[in-house]
């Protein structure tokens, strides 16, 4: 990490709360400034937009989180951290530092770990739409454990294994059936939806397959119920759920799970009525659900997992763009960045909140639309409070650390910001602004029509 000078801290005082900002974000006459790097030096030396990721705040979060399940599970828990958050190597590398371990749902977010240095037994695989190859090279890399989505997926799995030599664990991901209270392309854990197996034949059958499958171990069921999920009793329902089927299952089969994965989802506040939610709440429901579920559970429970993404990196993030145009008669801001560094306005008409850079653009000012550069009418980033606004002054877009630079595209045929991990008056550079002949790189501008 490049060394450079500190400087002088003063305390937030712009209009937007705090919770929008990772906690070492302070305001001073040169602007915002995050992990003790100023945004508009960092915009100036990266270009803009350019992704800053505040590494203390992941760090402090994972503590929290360690402590709320020591705090409130009574087991043991273990915190895989969902790389589909945030898939670059350097975040995957952070959190396993920290202690988290990696759930992946593809051989390329167990390749960005493993380039990190990250062992394959620190990783798990997911199922649901696996490619026929995929078990092998996950074992290749050392993946022991694995989450079985579908009864199709247990004989190429066990095969695999047996290839290898090796025996592996399992968790089937189970359908809880539960309406969660989140935007519905989040809802994954719904009845109906295209995950997990639902508790019936289709359950029984693939517990009883993997039971039978020499190679597999059976340890555990694993259940999500969606994501940016608010309330704690969706939470309490996710473990009363689990519960309830270990419980039939252990009073039918005898089997007993050592393992209970109930997923992740943990919401982060976007909009500025959103709440703050609270990890210690989430870990406490989902404790008070799994008692309630099997009330006469054997006195030690299955050791928890969980699977947050969001909570952990949404916050440490923020997106500095730079306006292009402001066009008064359409009441909106263009700036240089949109549906392609951040789609998630477009997908689920997520809430963002921005304000300008500098102290004073946007004390007093009025709304004005903020939107992306892509030819999309719906590439909009939200609203944006500015006095005069003009082209050239930079704009912070705050909570913009999970599913962005996972997410991101090349649409409109723009390069990918620049990603900064800042912390403590340090800055790494982790990704270089993709240039446009990275984009060409891939292509093949004459096609030769010799492909049989
Ligand atoms: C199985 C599973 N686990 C964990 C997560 C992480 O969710 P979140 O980022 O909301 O914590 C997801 C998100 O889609 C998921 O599908």
């Amino acid at each position: 990490m490049e060394q450079i000078s500190m400087p002088v801290d003063v305390p937030p005082t712009r209009h937007l709360p705090a919770t929008f900002r990772p906690a070492s974000a302070t305001s001073g006459a040169a602007g915002w400034q995050v992990g003790g790097n100023p945004l508009a030096g960092l915009a100036e030396a990266l270009g803009t937009p350019v992704w800053v990721i505040d590494t203390g705040e992941i760090r402090s979060r994972l503590r929290r989180l360690f402590a709320a399940c020591s705090a409130h599970w009574p087991s043991g828990a273990r915190i895989l951290f969902a790389s589909k958050a945030h898939g670059h190597p350097a975040i995957a590398r952070l959190l396993a530092d920290g202690g988290a371990d990696l759930e992946t749902v593809s051989i390329g977010e167990i390749e960005a770990a493993v380039a990190a240095g990250v062992g394959g037994d620190r990783i798990v695989l997911q199922g649901h739409g696996r490619a026929p190859d995929d078990h092998a090279r996950a074992l290749a890399h050392g993946v022991r454990r694995f989450h079985v989505d579908a009864c199709d997926e247990i004989a190429p799995l066990a095969e695999a294994a047996a290839s290898a030599g090796v025996s592996v664990e399992v968790l089937v991901r189970v359908l809880p059936g539960i309406t969660a209270d989140t935007h519905p392309a989040l809802a994954t854990g719904v009845a109906g939806s295209k995950f997990g197996l639902p508790e019936g034949p289709d359950l029984d059958q693939a517990v009883g397959a993997i039971r039978r499958a020499g190679n597999l171990k059976l340890i555990g069921l694993q259940l999500h119920t969606g994501s940016q999920i608010h309330d704690p009793e969706t939470f309490k329902a996710t473990g009363a759920v689990a519960g309830r089927i270990a419980a039939d299952l252990h009073r039918r089969t005898g089997w007993m799970p050592a393992v209970l994965d109930l997923g992740g989802g943990l919401a982060v506040p976007y909009g500025p009525d959103d709440a703050e939610p609270n990890p210690e709440a989430w870990i406490e429901a989902l404790a008070r659900g799994f008692a309630e579920g099997w009330p006469d559970a054997p006195a030690t429970w299955p050791q928890l997992v969980v699977e947050p993404g969001r909570w952990l990196v949404a916050t440490a993030g923020c997106t500095v763009y730079t306006i292009l145009s402001v066009k008064h008669a359409n009441g909106c801001v263009v700036v240089d960045g949109g549906l392609a560094d951040n789609p998630r306005v477009s997908l689920y008409e997520a809430n963002y909140v921005h304000e300008g850079l500098l102290p004073g653009q946007s004390e007093g000012g009025r709304a004005w639309r903020l939107v992306g550069r892509t030819c999309e009418e719906g590439d909009e980033l939200g609203t944006v409070m500015l006095r005069d606004p003009r082209p050239g002054d930079r704009i912070v877009g705050w909570v913009a650390g999970a599913y962005h630079y996972a997410m991101a595209s090349r649409y409109n045929r723009l390069p990918r910001p620049a990603l900064v991990l800042v912390e403590a008056g340090r800055r790494a550079l982790a990704s270089r602004r993709e240039r446009p002949a990275d984009l060409l790189a891939t292509e093949i501008p004459s096609p030769e029509w010799s492909l049989g």
